[in-house]
């Protein structure tokens, strides 16, 4: 495990006080995605894909929801990796930016046996993503690292980029150009992000979740200015919304748990009612398109 930053301090690509907001999430946050997502080795935070045939059952238990919600995770990354050309190429060394817990530096590591660098600005995770690691048996393949992605100074390093719901904390513009440094020639970026496309609500989101959410165009733009051309680009929008409802699913069978007297583990009643509320919105809007989730896959074009 690293805990060195690339080449200076921690969030000196972001506003300090924009950074510190986004580590405060986590640290906060930490104990409450291992209740609801974990208990690992692959822990994942990030929406999932679902098929219509799942809806939640009302007297579905917690853990029925937790392995739903876990599954559906899983679906999607191993979805976008098929679909990036991950089992025909396997990039041999990734860049997982904005690892999390590490749900999908240890698919890199355990399905495609690739070399893993995870970034993460959380100092809870790497140490825990280094326990997963040993636990699934690639200890020596996954490396958590302390740092800021604006400060990544790697250059040709990597066969592949990553950025699982991360590239939305980041300055666009000085995330192509890193990356774009980073990666090996004929190296690919690939994304999974939620996109505004009602502006209304961007305020809302980035509040609730830290975020700074794009638009799809703004990505486009400074993906093309630092080299990359958009090879491809799905809409998973329909297929993810989904995910709020089950999610909603477990907060209510966790919150009815609390009621009849249960102990808390991680998430209080009150955060579990937060929740509850917000993802009724979040569900509307995703089903309304007013956000949209893609699966975007950037390869380095003629321009390097
Ligand atoms: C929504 S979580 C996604 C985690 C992981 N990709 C997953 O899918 O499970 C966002 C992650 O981005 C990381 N992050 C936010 N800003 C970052 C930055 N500037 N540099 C590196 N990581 C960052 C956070 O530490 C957090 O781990």
């Amino acid at each position: 495990m690293s805990v060195t930053p690339f080449v200076s301090s921690l969030g000196s690509g972001q506003g300090a006080a924009e950074a510190d907001e986004v580590r405060l999430y986590y640290r906060r946050k930490t104990q409450d995605i291992l209740q609801k997502y974990g208990p690992g080795p692959r822990v994942h935070f990030h929406v999932g894909l679902f098929s219509p045939e799942s809806p939640p059952h009302p007297t579905d238990s917690r853990d029925v929801l937790r392995r739903r919600l876990v599954d559906a995770q899983e679906r999607i990354v191993e979805h976008a990796a098929r679909s990036w050309g991950a089992y025909e190429t396997p990039p041999g060394r990734v860049l997982d930016i904005g690892c999390g817990l590490g749900g999908a530096s240890l698919y890199w590591a355990q399905e495609h046996g690739a070399s893993v660098t995870g970034l993460t600005v959380a100092a809870e995770h790497p140490p825990l993503i280094a326990g997963f690691a040993r636990q699934a048996g690639v200890a020596d393949l996954v490396d958590p690292v302390l740092a800021d992605v604006h400060d990544l100074a790697d250059t040709r390093t990597y066969d592949a980029a990553y950025a699982n719901e991360s590239s939305g904390y980041t300055d666009r513009t000085r995330l192509f150009e890193v990356v774009a440094r980073a990666l090996k020639p004929g190296g690919w970026f690939g994304i999974q992000e939620h996109f505004v496309r009602r502006p209304e609500w961007r305020d809302f989101i980035d509040g609730y979740y830290r975020t700074r959410l794009g638009t799809y165009e703004e990505y486009l733009t400074a993906a093309g200015a630092a080299g990359f051309e958009l090879d491809r680009d799905e809409d998973v929008t329909d297929a993810v919304s989904e995910f709020w409802v089950q999610s909603m699913a477990w907060n209510t069978a966790e919150l009815d748990r609390l009621q009849a007297g249960g102990e808390p583990v991680a998430w209080t009643r009150e955060r579990l009612g937060e929740s509850t509320i917000a993802h009724g919105k979040l569900f509307r809007l995703w089903r309304d398109h007013a956000m949209e989730t893609r699966l975007l896959r950037f390869r380095l074009g003629g321009r390097r």
